[in-house]
């Protein structure tokens, strides 16, 4: 595993920029997996000003969405890629897939999704952050490492934590669809993204401790190709 500590978040955001943008220049149709969340807003950021790298041919799949939020709700990770990252890179919208957290039958959709990572071919270059839970997407403690992309019910933890992109607690959904942990560590390489203070005992878990579905971040010191890159504060444990 490779791992880079950046000085601030924008280094950060600058660093795996560099990295997603160096990707889909060697292989314009490469299909990215995108992680929603805070940590990688730097990382968008920074990738909306490599002007000279042309995303278009790129193909995006996100890793989770709320059940029970509009597609267009200001909160919904469909939305949130739309606006954060699909528009600013130009990527058609055809081409970004999300869970469909609205769909009548969560399983049917979850099944479709996965089919459709598959038909892709894959995914290149997966996003990732961390929850200071030790989640991944939303794979709570105690999601199996064989789990594939399906219906979820969020921790209180989650919900908790999450709660400053809602009008109240109560507002907050109480179940997601998530990419699995086996179809994450499909993914041909992992950049997995850390920032804060408040990231610093999770991420530290997750890189040097024991490898286990109680702490779903762990299954990344499995894979064979994954770049971590933190901030100092993230770092600060390690
Ligand atoms: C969210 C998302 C995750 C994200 C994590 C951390 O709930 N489902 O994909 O990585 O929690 O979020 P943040 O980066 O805002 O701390």
């Amino acid at each position: 595993m490779d791992l880079i500590i950046a000085d601030t978040p924008s280094q950060l955001g600058e660093d795996a920029a560099a990295l997603i943008t160096d990707q889909v220049r060697r292989q314009p149709n490469t299909v990215l997996g995108l992680a929603t969340g805070s940590s990688p807003l730097p990382v968008y950021e920074h990738l909306g000003r490599h002007r000279g790298t042309d995303f278009s041919s790129v193909t995006c799949f996100a890793l989770d969405e709320y059940v029970g939020v509009a597609a267009e709700h200001p909160q919904s990770y469909r939305r949130f890629i739309a606006d954060r990252i699909a528009g600013p890179l130009g990527i058609a919208p055809g081409r970004v897939h999300v869970p469909a957290g609205d769909a009548q039958d969560l399983d049917a959709a979850c099944a479709a999704f996965e089919e459709s990572i598959a038909e892709a071919g894959g995914v290149d270059l997966q996003i990732l952050g961390i929850g200071r839970n030790g989640h991944l997407a939303f794979n709570e403690p105690g999601s199996a490492f064989s789990s594939r992309t399906r219906p979820v019910r969020l921790t209180e933890d989650t919900r908790r934590v999450n709660a400053r992109f809602f009008d109240s607690l109560g507002h907050v959904p109480t179940h997601a669809v998530t990419q699995g942990l086996a179809t994450i560590m499909e993914a041909r390489r992992l950049l997995l993204v850390a920032q804060g203070a408040d990231k610093a005992a999770a991420l530290v878990q997750a890189l040097e401790g024991p490898v286990t579905e109680a702490f779903p971040a762990s299954i990344i010191q499995r894979h064979p190709h994954a770049t971590v890159i933190a901030d100092s504060a993230a770092a600060a444990l390690l």
